[in-house]
């Protein structure tokens, strides 16, 4: 496992309730499209439902749609109809998501941590879990951050710049050792790990196909990398961290995984034949049988949006899928993920987030125990799929 200390913070260690409304920060930005998506193998230009497209352009978008979130790659791509968007939205990526940093002025989080904690995001180059580790270190809280890859890490690195203190660690969340590792001397844990699906390219020029003959396109195959499925990920991935988290007493675990969880047919259990709800929500319901603290948060799809923009809704049990609204930008998911932390009102207490569309301009500041009273004690019930997800079984 390696490590890296990177650079110090103006602002010192932690502390108690801090307010971060005044300080300039960065914000991660869609940037440029990946080069290899700039070239043009002269393929034929055409008119397809309103969107001009092009073969080679498409098949960089596949590239591109590994997560869909709400991304105009998404929206652009004639390959996916509206219904379809909406359900991969919690599938697609851009590349270029990963890759540009831009400052700008972030919203207020009020954090209720105490002097001696120190805060392990794992998931931490992924697109939530880099907000969660750059709102934590730029209001000097003894933050870790756990990557899969050097590669993400360095980048990462690069993005918290020369003035934010930040360990970062490289490893394996299904790795018991790994996780042990990173979880040393940390008091909290926000779980942000994800088996990621990669898009099958073929498919997409299959689909493309069918859409200029007018047939019916169906869907995009996807499948996982090695190691990478939601067994290995999800399940395997945070049982090993909520055993290490135990192990080393850490004081409140908080779990991101996705709404959609009390549904075994929803769409997105059988991308890759991966059951990904179903195997995070047997990793919830372990973590909920450890006995240490917990707090889960189940985000609606994933938006690359302003955050600060929009009014928060939560509820339990998928109660909002039947709403219109079922959405959330990555940003505020990190600002109720970094509010929960060390928050009396979090423990123990699993929910649904999702958000309002923006009527214009900033909403009211985040007030995280404000938005939790809205549950009126509610959490989420586990008993309501128990059998489809006590059946899955492992493959090895
Ligand atoms: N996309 C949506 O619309 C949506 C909707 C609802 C809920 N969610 C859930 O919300 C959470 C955050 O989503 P996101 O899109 O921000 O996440 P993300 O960008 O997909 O990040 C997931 C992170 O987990 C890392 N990871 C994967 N396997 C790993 C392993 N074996 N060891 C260590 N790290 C590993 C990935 O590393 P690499 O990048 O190196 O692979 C990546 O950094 C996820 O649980 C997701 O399923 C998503």
């Amino acid at each position: 496992m390696a490590t890296t200390m990177a650079m110090t913070m103006a602002t010192g260690g932690g502390g108690v309730v801090r307010r971060a409304g005044a300080r300039a920060a960065q914000r991660v930005r869609l940037a440029r499209r990946p080069e290899s998506c700039s070239r043009s193998n002269g393929a034929a230009r055409r008119r397809s439902s309103g969107v001009d497209c092009r073969i080679s352009d498409l098949v960089c978008r596949a590239e591109e749609l590994r997560w869909v979130g709400e991304t105009t790659t998404a929206k652009e791509a004639v390959v996916v109809q509206e219904k379809e968007e909406e359900e991969l939205r919690w599938v697609g990526e851009t590349t270029t998501a990963k890759e540009a940093v831009v400052a700008q002025e972030e919203p207020a989080v009020d954090v209720s941590l105490g002097p001696d904690s120190r805060v392990l995001v794992t998931g931490a180059g992924g697109r939530t879990g880099q907000l969660v580790l750059k709102k934590l270190a730029e209001q000097g809280i003894s933050t870790r951050g756990l990557f899969r890859t050097e590669k993400s890490k360095k980048k990462i690195a690069k993005m918290l710049g020369a003035d934010a203190r930040v360990d970062l660690v490289v490893g394996d969340v299904s790795s018991a050792e790994d996780v042990k590792a990173a979880m040393e001397g940390c008091t909290h844990v926000v779980l942000l790990s994800s088996a990621k699906p990669q898009i099958k390219k073929r498919s997409l020029v299959r689909i493309l196909v069918k859409k200029l003959f007018r047939m019916d396109p169906g869907r995009p195959s996807f499948r996982w990398i090695e190691n990478g499925s939601p067994e290995v990920v999800d399940y395997l991935g945070g049982k090993a961290q909520i055993d290490a988290a135990v192990a080393a007493g850490v004081k409140q675990f908080v779990y991101v995984g996705s709404m959609g969880g009390t549904q075994s047919d929803n769409f997105l259990n059988t991308i890759g034949d991966g059951n990904i709800l179903l195997w995070k929500r047997k990793a919830e319901v372990y973590l909920a049988g450890s006995g240490m603290k917990y707090t889960i948060v189940h985000p609606g799809g994933l938006l690359n949006k302003e955050g600060g923009e929009r009014k928060l809704v939560i509820d339990v049990d998928d109660k909002i899928l039947e709403t219109k609204e079922r959405s959330v930008p990555r940003e505020d998911v990190a600002s109720v993920v970094v509010g929960c932390l060390g928050l009396d009102e979090a423990v123990d207490t699993a929910f649904d987030l999702a958000s309002k569309d923006p009527e214009g301009g900033s909403t009211e500041p985040l007030d995280v125990p404000s938005l939790l009273k809205t549950l009126d004690g509610k959490s989420c019930d586990y008993a309501l799929n128990s059998e489809d997800v006590e059946n899955l079984v492992l493959s090895q």
